[in-house]
């Protein structure tokens, strides 16, 4: 049933979309550019892409998964993730794809001349999941078709790609009120 789809396309991603979140609470240091910047003047990634909230971001996107590993595989067949250890892999590109891809958009965004925290419509939403997708097509591709695309999974990936932008949206306002984002967006 195409409810039951929706529910497992958004149970797998939760590692990567929980892997941003937490970049921004540990975030802060030396930033992953050291502060250079490229011919054009502009910085590589900027003050905002830093190492801690990288590894942060890592580690508890990856413990995460670890987590909803074991809790999926004791609940139903259908919430887990994969058999141990053939899964870690995939367990790894979640959070590390979701991270990359936000790296590449600031560097993007770096190269259109726009400022740490500016917006940049699109890029800003979808970015960690364009990364997360595509790390997983390229490496773990059988298990994102299975997921992602194959029969009335594909109802799971349209609810994923509009469900998205307002979960980044609703994520940032939490994380600007508490005090952890500069931006509410
Ligand atoms: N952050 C971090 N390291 C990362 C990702 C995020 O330290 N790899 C922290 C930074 O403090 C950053 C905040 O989380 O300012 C918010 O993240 P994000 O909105 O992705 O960055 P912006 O500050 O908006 O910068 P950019 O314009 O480059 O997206
Ligand atoms: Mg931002």
């Amino acid at each position: 049933m195409a409810l039951e789809e929706i529910a497992l396309a958004f149970w797998f991603l939760l590692p990567a979309y929980a892997a941003n979140p937490v970049a921004v609470v540990f975030g802060g240091g030396t930033p992953i550019d050291f502060g250079r910047s490229l011919r054009d003047g502009h910085r590589v990634l900027g003050d905002g892409k830093t190492w801690r909230g990288l590894a942060g971001g890592v580690a508890s996107g990856l413990l995460l998964g670890i987590l909803l590993t074991l809790l999926g595989s004791f609940l139903s067949p259908r919430l887990a993730f994969g058999d141990w250890p053939g899964v870690l892999p995939v367990l790894v590109i979640l959070p590390v794809g979701a991270l990359l891809g936000d790296l590449a958009g600031a560097f993007v965004k770096r190269r259109l001349g726009k400022a740490r925290g500016e917006r940049a419509p699109g890029l800003d939403q979808y970015d960690f999941l364009l990364g997360t997708f595509l790390f997983l097509l390229l490496l773990e591709r059988d298990w994102w078709l299975l997921r992602y695309w194959t029969g009335d999974a594909i109802f799971g990936l349209a609810f994923i790609i509009l469900i998205t932008p307002a979960l980044h949206r609703v994520v940032n306002v939490i994380g600007y009120r508490w005090g952890h984002k500069r931006e509410p967006w």
